[in-house]
């Protein structure tokens, strides 16, 4: 373009016949022509230049309000668009993400209750995440960590990427949960991350799990293989032939911490939005599943999980010393630990 002008000027200028000295001239024209050249040329490159920003700009205008349309207003702070480092959202890109986490304490059903979220084909629960100590060293790599799984970027093997329109995890009581309880639910209630609190009624039966998952991690009763989940019922009636004998002398201290640290959980994160479950009440009733479901506003679907619960059956059959621990509980506010 800048070529095709100056040679018009150069023609129009030789068209007009010279009254100097045509050698004058021939600079005069040269130089002009070079200037011509130089300022049409650098007009073009800002010109593309801006041309390139706009698009650039274009392209943010069009990427930020793929959401909001249809959406009750009231949702917004929940709803995320996760731009991950590590691939693409395609064409899920406009889908909003809620974000979520399981507050929970261990041998609560936490697992059992990850797996049916899985089997949703919009939700990602990512398992316990915090076990890996570095993730909880303090404040600043916890937050960085939730980042990371908040963002999509963390690969586990419940990922499912580009359409997920849930996700969290599983978080267990004493993984720096309690010790940064301030940072984290500043951190929830500024990116509106949902809390799904599942604990356990029957807190003796939680014991005994805990005491027989921590015999199984050096007994290995399946073939040398230690499992916390199982998914056949002969799994599940080989480890739970193990009996735990429970020390009668700390049982009430035992079971009054464990009471008090979920009391604590509730109070400390109760400015968050929040759903309650107990174990119990999800077995026995299923359509509690739709209600998590619904709280996380997602489509409904029948959620399935293939494990097996482990110690099913009276309570009694799953303790050493059953006498002595109905004897110290008899009479005391967890006396109906023993029925069920
Ligand atoms: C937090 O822990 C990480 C290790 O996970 C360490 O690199 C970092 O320096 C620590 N930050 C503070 C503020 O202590
Ligand atoms: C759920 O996932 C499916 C398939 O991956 C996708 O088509 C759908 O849009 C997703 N739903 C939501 C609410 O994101
Ligand atoms: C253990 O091994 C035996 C024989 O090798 C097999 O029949 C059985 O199913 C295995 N049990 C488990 C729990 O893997
Ligand atoms: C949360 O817990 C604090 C401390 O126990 C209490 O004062 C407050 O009323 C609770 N807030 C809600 C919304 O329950
Ligand atoms: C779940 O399954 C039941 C029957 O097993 C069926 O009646 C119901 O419609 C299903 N719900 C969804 C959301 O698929
Ligand atoms: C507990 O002990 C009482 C006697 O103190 C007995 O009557 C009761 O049947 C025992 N309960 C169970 C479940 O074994």
């Amino acid at each position: 373009m800048a070529e095709e002008i100056c040679f018009f000027t150069k023609d129009a200028l030789i068209i007009k016949p010279p009254k100097k000295s045509p050698a004058l001239l021939r600079m005069i024209v040269i130089v002009f022509a070079m200037v011509c050249g130089v300022y049409i040329c650098s007009t073009c490159l800002k010109q593309t230049n801006t041309e390139t920003t706009r698009k650039l700009l274009n392209i943010e205008v069009i990427e930020r309000p793929c959401h909001e349309y249809d959406t009750d207003r009231s949702q917004i702070p929940y709803l995320h668009y996760p731009k991950p480092k590590t691939f693409s959202r395609a064409e899920c890109s406009c889908n909003p993400v809620r974000l979520f986490a399981v507050l929970s304490a261990q041998r609560s059903g936490s697992g059992w209750f990850e797996t049916l979220l899985n089997s949703h084909i919009n939700i990602t629960s990512n398992g316990e995440i915090f076990s890996v100590k570095e993730r909880r060293e303090n404040a600043s790599s916890i937050l960085r960590t939730l980042d990371m799984v908040y963002n999509l970027d963390l690969f586990t093997s419940a990922s499912k990427n580009h359409c997920s329109a849930a996700v969290g995890f599983k978080w267990m009581l004493n993984q720096g949960l309690i010790q940064y309880h301030k940072e984290i639910v500043e951190y929830f209630n500024n990116k509106g991350v949902s809390v799904i609190f599942l604990f356990r009624r029957n807190l003796l039966r939680r014991m005994v799990s805990v005491l027989a998952n921590s015999y199984d991690r050096y007994a290995r009763l399946l073939n040398g293989t230690h499992k916390s989940h199982v998914h056949s019922i002969e799994e599940a009636s080989t480890l739970a032939k193990y009996k735990p004998e429970i020390d009668t002398t700390l049982l009430i201290t035992d079971l009054k911490r464990m009471e008090a640290s979920t009391k604590q959980a509730l109070e400390y994160f109760n400015s968050t939005r929040n759903i309650f479950l107990y174990y119990e009440d999800l077995i026995r009733d299923h359509t509690k599943l739709g209600d998590v479901v619904e709280f996380l506003r997602l489509p409904q679907m029948n959620l399935t999980s293939r494990q097996v619960k482990i110690h099913s059956g009276p309570l009694q059959e799953h303790i050493k010393n059953w006498d002595d621990v109905n004897k110290t509980l008899k009479g005391t506010a967890y006396e109906n630990f023993l029925d069920y």
